[in-house]
């Protein structure tokens, strides 16, 4: 019985984001693990939902199903290698167990700003890094969704990363991200998003770290002391599908996909700083309370985390780290 009402639920939530499917459409379903009607995944998904459903009619119809609501996290990657899925958006912290060189996005301090990220993604060594996975799983990386820098949270307020001292925080299933923890003399326990809130609230984790968007839709807020704006690593994501899924494409229907593809890419990355500073500002509304920091106590964060560099340094490559570091 609980099978069915997740799916029935899972089918609701896809058909108020898209179309009906008609009769000889491909069904074509794209599942996420954010919620809520302001994240700027959630925009995204239905905006490419909305393109290829309105100019493919006919052909292809994509199925939106957010939330976690057809798959999680720790079962997504293994859905889309199976075929029951076409289409994903899942954070770069969460392919360690495809490829190493994800790790880059995830070094603490190494983009300023989202900008600088974005510039990153759209040189010829971040557009290499769209298909890191297609030789070893046939995944293929369509773009990269900027979802926004991210800050930490916990149970008690966050100044210096010596107050996180034994204080356990969830994160995604990354390397780089656990090693980070590690070095605030805090633990990491990595968790699936569609947990945290439940971890925060009966104290099985005492903090975690995302976007203002993250933390305004899954009301974290409301079970935390506050959050600290620590701006110290980049939570983006790629959209992505399988190399079978578009071989399996017309080359024509193929071309049209992917042109689509890019231009919901490059208009979600233009208004997903816009959509992070409405959700910061929701948070506050909503009774939230956030931290700044001094650029002094910020300095100590980024001394605090830089050695974890050297850690992955063999792992991601050294010319990966300075290109993105320097873009
Ligand atoms: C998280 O697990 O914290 C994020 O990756 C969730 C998401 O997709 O934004």
């Amino acid at each position: 019985a609980l099978t069915s009402i997740a799916l029935s639920f899972a089918t609701n939530a896809a058909f108020a984001d898209s179309s009906a499917c008609d009769p000889g459409e491909r069904v074509v379903k794209f599942s996420h693990v954010t919620g809520g009607t302001t994240h700027p995944k959630v925009v995204a998904a239905n905006n490419f939902a909305a393109r290829v459903n309105k100019e493919m009619n006919g052909k292809l119809c994509v199925e939106v199903f957010p939330n976690s609501t057809l798959f999680g996290d720790s079962k997504e990657l293994e859905a889309l290698l199976l075929g029951d899925v076409q289409l994903l958006a899942p954070s770069l912290s969460k392919f360690g167990s495809y490829t190493p060189k994800y790790g880059v996005f995830d070094l603490p301090f190494i983009f300023k700003n989202m900008d600088q990220a974005i510039r990153f993604t759209n040189s010829p060594q971040g557009k290499d890094l769209l298909y890191a996975m297609k030789d070893n799983v046939g995944f293929v990386g369509l773009g990269y969704w900027m979802s926004g820098m991210k800050y930490f949270s916990a149970n008690k307020k966050l100044i210096l990363p010596s107050d996180a001292k034994g204080l356990k925080f969830r994160v995604q299933t990354s390397d780089v991200a656990k090693a980070m923890i590690k070095a605030m003399g805090a633990s990491p326990q990595a968790m699936a998003f569609s947990e945290v809130y439940g971890a925060l609230q009966t104290g099985v984790v005492d903090g975690q770290e995302n976007t203002w968007s993250n933390i305004y839709t899954k009301k974290f807020y409301e079970v935390q002391d506050s959050i600290t704006q620590t701006d110290h690593q980049l939570l983006a994501y790629l959209f992505m599908t399988s190399q079978d899924f578009l071989d399996s494409l017309s080359p024509a229907d193929r071309k049209q996909f992917l042109q689509i593809a890019d231009e919901v890419t490059q208009e979600a990355n233009q208004s997903v700083k816009a959509k992070e500073a409405e959700n910061r500002a929701n948070i506050l509304k909503a009774g939230g309370k956030i931290n700044t920091l001094t650029p002094e106590q910020r300095q100590i964060w980024v001394e605090t985390m830089k050695p974890v560099w050297k850690k992955f340094q063999n792992d991601i490559g050294e010319n990966l780290i300075n290109a993105a570091a320097n873009s």
